[in-house]
C-alpha cells in the first residue's frame, strides 16, 4: 500500500482509538498536553536541515504519549511548578521516542507510527544519532528543572532500558528463556521508563515517599502489562492499526511471553522449537501459529497474566482514590488491556 495512505490510515485508526478515557485526559490535561507539544516542536529543532528532517518525521507522528500523561498525572496530586513539570513531561517523551528509534535499529523493524522507520529511510547511521540527539534534548530540558531527583531518577531508567535491550540481544533464539527472565526483560527494557515517569510526576509535586513509592509501583505494573498487550499484538494485531510491524519480534528471535507459553506445549512446541532452531520463520513454517489450538490457550495465558499486573497496579493506587487523577490512572490500566495499537 502507499506509504502516504498508510500514514493517513494509521492517523485516523489513532484518533478513533480515542475513545471516553482520552477525552477524559483532554478535559484533565488538555492545556499541559498542548504546552508539553510545544516543547517537543521547540526541542527538535535543529540547524542542521538532514537532522531537522529526521526531527519532523518521528516527533510530529502520532505517539499515544502515554509516558506524558502518567507523568502529569501523578504530577497534578499536589499543586505544582507546572513549567516544570511540563518540561519534564516533554523529556519523558523524547526518551521514550529517542528508544523507539534505537530499538528499531535493534529490531531492524521498517515501519513506525504508520511510517517507515528512520533507519528504514535514513539508515542505521543516521537513526543512531537522531536518538542520542533526542536523548541530548531532553536532558537541556531535565536541567531547566534543577532537581537532582529528576535527573537521577530519569538517567537511572534509561540506563536500565539499555540492559533490557541488551538482556533480549542476549536471550534471542534462546528456547531456555522462561517466563521470570521475560518478565525481568519487560520490566527493563519497558516498565522502568513508566516507573520513572510516576516517580518523576510525583517527586516533581512534592509527594512524600510513601506516596511516590506508590505511584512507581503503579507505573512499573503497568509498564509490564503494556509490554505484555505490546507482544500479544505483535501476534494478534494489525500493522495497519499498530502502526508498525506484525510478527517482528519471532523474525528478530525475541521470544515473547505469547511464545514461551507455545514452546510448553507437547504438540505444538516442537513445532516451534524447530523453526526457531532452524531461523526458519517463513510464513508457510509459520502457519501452525495461526491455529486456534496452538495459540489460543498461549494468548489467553499471557492476557490473563497482564490483567494480574494491572489489578496490582490498581492496588497501589488506593491512596490516591477520590481524585480524578487517580481515577484516571485507574482507567489507564483497563485501557492496557483493551488496546488495539
Ligand atoms: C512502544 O510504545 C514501545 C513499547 C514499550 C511497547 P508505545 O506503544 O507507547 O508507542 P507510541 O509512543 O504510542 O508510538
Ligand atoms: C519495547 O519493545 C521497546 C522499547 C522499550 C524501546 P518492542 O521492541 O516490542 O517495541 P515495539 O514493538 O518495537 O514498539
Ligand atoms: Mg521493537
Ligand atoms: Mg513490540
Amino acid at each position: 500500500m502507499d506509504e502516504v495512505i498508510k500514514t493517513v490510515l494509521f492517523k485516523e485508526v489513532m484518533a478513533l482509538e480515542k475513545n471516553e478515557l482520552w477525552l477524559k485526559i483532554q478535559e484533565i490535561l488538555g492545556a499541559k498536553l498542548e504546552e508539553t507539544e510545544e516543547l517537543l516542536q521547540d526541542y527538535t529543532v535543529s540547524n542542521v536541515v538532514i537532522m531537522q528532517d529526521l526531527m519532523d518525521h518521528i516527533v510530529s507522528s502520532s505517539g499515544k504519549r502515554l509516558r506524558p500523561i502518567l507523568l502529569l498525572l501523578s504530577g497534578s496530586f499536589k499543586p505544582v511548578h507546572s513549567e516544570n513539570l511540563i518540561r519534564a513531561a516533554a523529556a519523558v517523551e523524547l526518551i521514550h521516542t529517542a528508544s523507539l528509534i534505537h530499538d528499531d535499529i535493534l529490531d531492524e523493524s521498517q515501519e513506525r507510527r504508520g511510517k517507515p522507520s528512520i533507519n528504514a529511510l535514513w539508515g542505521n547511521r543516521l537513526a543512531v544519532l537522531a536518538g542520542d540527539f533526542l536523548f541530548s534534548r531532553a536532558f537541556e530540558l531535565v536541567a531547566l528543572c534543577r532537581n537532582y531527583e529528576l535527573l537521577k531518577v530519569l538517567s537511572r531508567a534509561i540506563g536500565t532500558m539499555c540492559e533490557g535491550e541488551i538482556e533480549q540481544v542476549r536471550f534471542a533464539f534462546n528456547l531456555q528463556l522462561n517466563e521470570q527472565q521475560y518478565m525481568q526483560n519487560i520490566y527493563r527494557k519497558t516498565a522502568a521508563l513508566m516507573e520513572a515517569c510516576c516517580s518523576a510526576g510525583g517527586r516533581l509535586a512534592g509527594l512524600d515517599d510513601a506516596a511516590v513509592l506508590q505511584l512507581e509501583a503503579y507505573g512499573r505494573n503497568l509498564g509490564l502489562a503494556f509490554q505484555i498487550t505490546d507482544d500479544i499484538l505483535d501476534i494478534t494485531g494489525e500493522s495497519l492499526i499498530t502502526g508498525k510491524p506484525v510478527g517482528n519480534d519471532l523474525r528478530e528471535g525475541i521470544i515473547t511471553l505469547p511464545l514461551i507459553y507455545v514452546l510448553e506445549d507437547p504438540i505444538w512446541g516442537p513445532y516451534l522449537k524447530e523453526s526457531i532452531e532452524k531461523r526458519d520463520f517463513s510464513p508457510s513454517t509459520l502457519e501452525f501459529l495461526q491455529h486456534p489450538s496452538c495459540i489460543n490457550e498461549p494468548l489467553k495465558r499471557s492476557l490473563n497474566k497482564a490483567r494480574l499486573c494491572l489489578e496490582t497496579a490498581r492496588e497501589y493506587l488506593s491512596g490516591f482514590t477520590g481524585t480524578v487523577e487517580g481515577e484516571i490512572l485507574d482507567s489507564l490500566a483497563g485501557y492496557v488491556l483493551q488496546r488495539k495499537l
